[in-house]
């Protein structure tokens, strides 16, 4: 709704040039022009968003030169940095511009920008205007991850395998398997990359795209450490309008093939944008989805499976098996697919936005982390909100078809149903009028209005 008596004023938003990113900020965007405020998107040149699918918003682009590099060979440090520095001078002289263009009383609210996007809060403060964080994984990831810099002080990390199952020393639920480490960078340079996304000096508040309902501890916990307000405004896929901000084309023949499954029988299996397997491990996903006899839906990404360029590695004989049950594309539309009543599980590496979009339609999932977040969105969903199991073993046949069966065939999954459907309509509860989600969102509009 369009706030009347107020003058449209802008707000920019530096996303982090990942799909996992992209889509919450393109949804904050959604939500904020909504409310009444002019969108301008500052993005790199590396995986840029699609403008055509944003229509009413603007796009400038910042020449930086990484467009060669590859998340999985690639030094991750260096690419963080080297993205900021690059970024930085274009950045102020792309946003003076566009204050020019703007005029003095109806020019740029606030700047909202990626943590990783840390540039920004100096470009802001060079241009004098205000900055706002926008963290797109959860509450509990962030103390988790910057427990990390003090678990390494006091000689916890990093541990011998032996203490895998340990629980770690007041991060309650997390064991020590399920801190939140990279797999792109060394423990040295990935604090490095910590303690440069959790040291703002003069942002005036942080965005999460949580709930309260699935995170009031450790919301709270935040709030204790931080004189900045802290806005929990999530889930903002089920808030901002429908649009995709999709960089990879999405293969919508897979709804028509849901349409022909029965209520709750599908499992969907997805890895996200950046994980990935081996030949031997999609052999095994295979082996053991088929050998489920549950119907699915699996997203092999291209580029996805070391060693293969995507399913031509798979026997003849298995792919005669996968074809009686299953369904394969290479990049799925998610949220119509997780909305659909044919789909019962989610078999997922748990990334945030996956992790959201399942528990709000109320679809339990089999947890499969690889690395960072997922890790502790894993634990979360199997321990807190206990609406998952966990495959905490390698990827086996026998393993991935039990699990599945458990999920989606025994009295265990149904149970797991029962409580993802209640936490859908709590979920669904916070961002009605006078729900927590709601609150959240008012004042932050009513923060940016007052800058
Ligand atoms: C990355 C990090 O790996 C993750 O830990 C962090 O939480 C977010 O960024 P990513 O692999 O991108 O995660 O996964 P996720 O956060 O789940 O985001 C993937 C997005 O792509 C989701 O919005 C999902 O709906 C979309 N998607 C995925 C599709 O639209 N189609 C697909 O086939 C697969």
């Amino acid at each position: 709704m369009e706030r009347q008596g107020k003058r449209r004023r802008r707000v920019v938003l530096v996303p982090w040039p990942f799909q996992g990113h992209i889509n919450p900020i393109l949804q904050l965007g959604s939500i904020l022009h909504s409310n009444g405020f002019s969108v301008t998107v500052v993005h790199t040149q590396y995986n840029p968003p699609d403008p055509s699918s944003h229509p009413d918003f603007s796009f400038l682009s910042l020449p930086d030169t990484s467009s060669d590099y590859n998340v999985l060979t690639g030094d991750a440090l260096d690419f963080v940095l080297q993205l900021n520095a690059k970024c930085k001078a274009r950045s102020r002289e792309c946003l003076a511009e566009v204050m020019r263009q703007q005029g003095s009383d109806n020019g740029i609210a606030c700047i909202i920008y990626d943590e990783y996007m840390f540039l920004s809060e100096e470009t802001a403060k060079d241009l004098n205007l205000p900055s706002i964080i926008l963290r797109t994984s959860t509450a509990s990831n962030f103390l988790a991850r910057t427990a990390l810099i003090q678990l390494k002080t006091e000689g916890h990390i990093p541990f011998p395998e032996s203490r895998s199952q340990d629980p770690v020393p007041k991060l309650y639920p997390l064991r020590f398997k399920d801190l939140p480490f990279s797999i792109f960078a060394n423990l040295e340079n990935f604090l490095q990359i910590v303690s440069k996304t959790s040291n703002s000096k003069t942002s005036s508040a942080i965005i999460h795209n949580t709930i309260n309902c699935l995170e009031n501890s450790s919301l709270a916990k935040i709030q204790q450490q931080c004189q900045i307000p802290i806005f929990p405004i999530g889930p903002m896929h089920k808030i901002a309008s429908a649009s995709s901000s999709s960089l990879s084309e999405e293969d919508s023949s897979c709804l028509a093939w849901l349409h022909k499954q029965s209520c709750n029988s599908v499992i969907y299996v997805s890895l996200g944008t950046i994980a990935f397997m081996d030949v031997k491990e999609l052999v095994e996903m295979a082996w053991g989805l088929t050998n489920s006899r549950q119907p699915f839906l699996w997203v092999v990404r291209p580029g996805s499976v070391h060693g293969a360029e995507w399913i031509e590695v798979l026997p003849k004989s298995l792919k005669e098996n996968i074809e009686e049950r299953g369904y394969i594309v290479k990049w799925a539309p998610q949220k119509k697919v997780l909305a659909h009543n044919a789909v019962g599980g989610f078999l997922s590496h748990c990334g945030w936005n996956s992790t959201l979009e399942s528990i709000c339609e109320g679809v339990p999932m089999i947890c499969r982390p690889c690395f960072e977040d997922q890790r502790v969105n894993a634990r979360y969903v199997s321990h807190v909100w206990n609406v998952g199991l966990e495959l905490e073993s390698e990827l086996e046949r026998g393993e991935i078809e039990r699990t599945i069966r458990r999920l989606m065939v025994d009295e265990e999954g149904k149970e797991m149903r029962k409580r993802g459907k209640n936490l859908k309509e709590r979920i669904e509860f916070c961002i009605k009028e006078g729900g927590s989600s709601n609150n959240s969102l008012n004042k932050l509009i009513e923060m940016i209005m007052s800058f």
